[in-house]
């Protein structure tokens, strides 16, 4: 068995090409394989129920949530759900405005277009989207200088569907023109559970309910990752010859690839390591703490904290990070006396 690194980098995009293969293979098809998210999937099914009603095309979309939490899935299964094409890209692709344009030019009547990342447009990209998005119109300017003129087409209707892990980074006049918002919260560990047995079946390999709670409990709020864990305890318990997973291998397998009881992964207990030692007691800018773990700030504030926060172990201030006193008892640490959180 290989245990890469790379392997224990649960949350990054640059897993690999047979992890993203494997992830797409597990990747629910229909809204009713989607587990959880219940609010969301009930506003979901009203705003397609009455489009499909209604004969028209979907409103545009966004799905905003921390990486791994179905925002890809959604997108497909939107077009899924309305029996429309799907064509995809994302935000850092598209550099320059005739990159849109060709897109949107080509699309057929009916079609979702899916762009992942959407906070990371360029400013000149966005701005074609804007009349594309409300009026169906794309204007395109016809050669340069003083005989330059612009022309005025039409688009067919299409749904544009955005995922962004970031709300706040998505331009205001580009947010407001969305019809649907929809904010992806982190996972309960019961629909965990369920994901992780859908995609045991899909995997052919059988679990018990107890090592898939354990997996469930230990996967960060994230679909994703205990995917990915489900599929390093798989290889352990092959390694092992054992038949399936019980809840015995999945902990040896947890324990061998550094998730804790808490489900915290190594970087995790990095980050909140600098807080209570190094720094402790003390805010710590975003910026300066990702310089001191030689992360980027960008990976801390959307895949990390979330989890921590939602865990209450770190708060954000306006000062800074801070480390909870639940933080200094799970590192094993004492917390430092007065002012504490
Ligand atoms: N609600 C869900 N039910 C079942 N599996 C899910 C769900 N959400 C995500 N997944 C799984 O997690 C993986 C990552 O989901 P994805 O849609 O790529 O997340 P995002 O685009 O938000 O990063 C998918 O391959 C899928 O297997
Ligand atoms: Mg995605």
């Amino acid at each position: 068995m290989s245990v890469e690194e790379s392997d224990l980098s649960l949350v990054r995009p640059d897993a690999g090409e047979t992890e993203r293969r494997t992830e797409a293979s597990l990747r629910p098809a229909s809204l009713r394989d989607f587990v959880g998210q219940r609010d969301l999937i009930e506003h979901l099914e009203i705003v397609l129920g009455a489009a499909r009603g209604r004969g028209q095309v979907v409103d545009h979309i966004l799905f905003a949530g921390p990486p791994g939490l179905g925002k890809t899935s959604l997108a497909s299964i939107v077009a899924h759900e309305m029996g429309a094409g799907l064509r995809v890209t994302s935000g850092p692709v598209l550099t320059r405005p005739g990159d849109l344009a060709a897109l949107l030019t080509d699309l057929a009547p009916g079609d979702v277009l899916f762009v992942d990342e959407i906070h990371r447009l360029p400013r000149a990209v966005e701005e074609v989207l804007y009349p594309a998005m409300e009026d169906r119109r794309l204007d395109v300017l016809i050669g340069r200088g003083p005989s330059a003129r612009s022309i005025r087409l039409d688009l067919p209707p299409f749904t544009l569907v955005g995922a962004t892990t970031r709300t706040g980074l998505v331009a205001a006049p580009l947010r407001d023109r969305f019809g649907l918002v929809a904010q992806l919260e982190l996972y309960e560990v019961g629909d965990l559970e369920r994901i992780v047995g859908r995609s045991a079946d899909l995997l052919g390999v059988s679990i018990s309910a107890p090592a898939a709670g354990e997996i469930a409990r230990r996967s960060r709020g994230t679909p994703r990752i205990a995917n990915r864990l489900l599929r390093r305890v798989r290889d352990v318990a092959a390694v092992r010859g054992r038949d399936g997973i019980d809840e015995e291998t999945a902990r040896e397998a947890l324990g061998i690839f550094g998730i804790d009881e808490r489900g915290l992964d190594r970087l995790d207990r990095r980050i909140l390591d600098a807080l209570c030692g190094a720094f402790a007691g003390l805010p710590v800018g975003l910026t300066t703490l990702a310089h001191a773990l030689g992360e980027e700030p960008a990976t801390l504030e959307e895949a990390y904290e979330p989890f921590l926060m939602r865990e209450g172990l770190l708060i954000r201030t306006p000062r800074g990070r801070l480390a909870t006193e639940r933080a200094y008892v799970h590192l094993g640490r004492r917390p430092p006396g007065g002012g504490l959180v």
